[in-house]
């Protein structure tokens, strides 16, 4: 994961970088660090913790460049000494990704090392190539063939931005797997993991290139070149950047608080915006694919439990639901006429990626429900179907999940030739009007907890016990209702509070029966439905809607009450220890 950043820019550089972090943060908070230009040296800052740390110890700098870096830690724990910029004798660099390759590459390197990390390697190779390319003499060129070796030698994933002490009035940066994008302007150019990092611009001033692998850029104040991995120079195709710029807290006391309540908006452009993608020629065919395997990670993968549902439902047709990370390493069946959709908010996880590469191996078509259009994803899949969320920076998904779980619903409702329930957007915003906290206090304190459900009710059950997993730091556990009995049910006691999701009337007894079970064990129940359950314990009653799309709404009070839990609890549920939000590793 981490997050990387680069710029050109008269005078600001530093100011840049560190505003660009913050908006990379997402990636990784654990440390950051930034290497600028500040009259003929290269100051290098680092500091642990999350970025403001790093922007109180940089101050007011005037500098024409910089590089940045926000850590999410792979390789040994979050040290002043395992912090980007990583550095040999004239090189300086920040990464992002994994070198697997690295134990290797450090026993036949000449500089002695000072981290942990797999990164300071990228460092030493560049510099070994740097020292052994002497007949080279134009030191731009020099840089550059250095650069093209170390990607020959390399083995992983990795996005990197570098500054070289031999001239220092340039960065350059190189990818494989992990992203990059560059974006130019006037009199400064900047490069970064995500588009959403750079400055506000006024319209059209910046002009947006996404790196492909073995790909190199060469940026100035002046201008950017790019390269491919055998320095013939080349064209990038210009992207569009597909939404607004985030839009800070607004009144909203944390980024996750504020995107749950942008859902109804992101339900509404998500409805007018998708089809404008492949969302038609996918619809016309999915019937008749022969098998359909959907795969994800996280709270994707429980989105894809619900396409399961809906789409055996609407087309009744057998589809099966993977793990990404489990999908990538298991025995692959060939069959004829399949498809492997990949469902992933930032479309750059690494093992969704990957499964989707060894589906393609294996002839399988493709297809990805993303949130982000310049994503990886969206350029290995056959079709793509774009969410309209908006750009979604707390750590734990909400909106694109809603979003996910939309796509999946239109879609086969498009497919089986249905008509969609209109107006999700109004009943959504009733659902999260309708949240009082006032009513759940008595469970913020309880420190076991228990979601179950049947069918579509199961997923949003293990998507509730995540959330709160997640940001909480709580134990819960989400599980099909049916299941309990079957071992779990030994947990379930006096201090458990068992959170029952009740949508689907033809389950709606059976649930019942299993909520019945748990409250004889003298557990505390909630129920979240749309049918009034009165005399069946606590309820939140949800908003009606058509039965088959209220998991899009039975999942706004959990997402709630997680977010709720832990801020009660003194957390920050924007940034949970340990996470990040774009899985870009394995
Ligand atoms: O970007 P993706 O949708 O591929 O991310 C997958 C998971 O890492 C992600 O959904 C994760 O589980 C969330 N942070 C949970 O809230």
């Amino acid at each position: 994961m981490c997050g990387i950043y680069g710029c050109c820019q008269r005078a600001k550089a530093a100011k840049s970088a560190i505003g660009g972090l913050e908006k990379l943060e997402y990636r990784g908070y654990d440390s950051a660090g930034i290497a600028f230009l500040e009259g003929e040296k290269i100051e290098i800052i680092k500091s642990v913790g999350k970025v403001s740390n790093l922007k109180e110890k940089v101050g007011e700098r005037v500098s024409n460049l910089a590089i940045a870096h926000t850590r999410w830690a792979t390789h040994g724990k979050a040290t002043t000494l395992n912090c980007h910029p990583h550095t040999s004798k004239n090189f300086i660099i920040v990464h992002n990704g994994i070198i697997e390759n690295f134990k290797e590459l450090k026993s036949a390197a000449s500089e002695d090392f000072y981290s942990e990390t797999d990164s300071e390697v990228i460092a030493k190779v560049l510099e070994k190539n740097f020292e052994n390319l002497t007949e080279i003499k134009d030191v731009n060129e020099r840089i550059l063939n250095s650069i093209s070796k170390t990607q020959n030698q390399l083995v992983g994933s990795w996005a990197v931005i570098l500054i070289c002490r031999k001239n220092p009035s340039k960065i350059y940066a190189f990818k494989n797997k992990s992203p990059l994008i560059v974006a130019k302007g006037k009199g400064e150019n900047f490069v970064a993991s995500d588009i959403n990092a750079f400055e506000k611009r006024e319209k059209n001033l910046l002009k947006y290139y996404n790196l492909n692998n073995g790909n190199i850029a060469e940026i100035s104040r002046e201008n950017v070149y790019f390269y491919d991995e055998k320095l013939n120079k080349i064209g990038i195709k210009e992207i569009k950047k597909q939404c607004e710029i985030y839009q800070e807290n607004c009144n909203f006391k944390h980024k996750m608080l504020k995107e749950i309540n942008e859902i109804p908006e992101a339900i509404y452009s998500t409805k007018k915006y998708i089809k404008k993608s492949d969302f038609k020629k996918l619809s016309k065919k999915l019937k008749n694919y022969s098998k359909i395997t959907i795969v994800g990670c996280g709270t994707a993968y429980h989105a894809g439990l619900y396409g399961k549902f809906i789409l055996e439902k609407y087309l009744n047709k057998n589809v099966s639901v993977e793990l990404a990370s489990e999908f990538r390493y298991k025995t692959q069946i060939k069959e004829a006429n399949e498809l492997v959709l990949a469902i992933s908010q930032s479309g750059e996880t690494a093992d969704t990626l990957a499964a989707i590469e060894i589906a393609k191996k294996n002839g399988a078509e493709t297809a990805a429900i993303t949130n982000v259009c310049s994503s990886s994803i969206t350029r290995i899949c056959d079709y793509v179907l774009l969410t309209h969320a908006g750009a979604e920076v707390a750590v734990a998904a909400t909106k694109s999940y809603v979003c996910q779980i939309l796509a999946l619903y239109m879609l086969a409702s498009s497919a089986a030739e249905k008509r969609i329930f209109r107006s999700l957007e109004n009943v959504a915003h009733k659902a999260i009007l309708n949240f009082s906290l006032e009513n759940l206090k008595e469970f913020l304190g309880i420190k076991k907890f228990f979601f179950i459900g049947r069918l579509c009710d199961s997923a949003t059950a293990s998507e509730g016990a995540l959330k709160l997993k997640e940001i909480a730091y709580v134990h819960s556990e989400g599980y099909p209702a049916g299941e309990l009995k079957h071992g779990t049910l030994s947990l379930v006691d006096e201090n458990s509070l068992v959170i029952a999701i009740i949508t689907q009337s033809e389950i709606l007894d059976k649930t019942l029966n299993a909520v019945h079970e748990v409250r004889a064990r003298g557990a505390k129940v909630l129920i979240v439905s749309q049918f009034d359950l009165e005399g069946e314990g606590k309820e939140v009653l949800l908003p009606r809607a058509r039965e088959e799309i209220m998991p899009l709404i039975s999942v706004l009070p959990l997402q709630l009450f997680a977010y709720h839990y832990s801020d009660k609890n003194g957390l920050n549920p924007d940034m949970p220890r340990n996470l990040a939000k774009s899985v870009t590793v394995e």
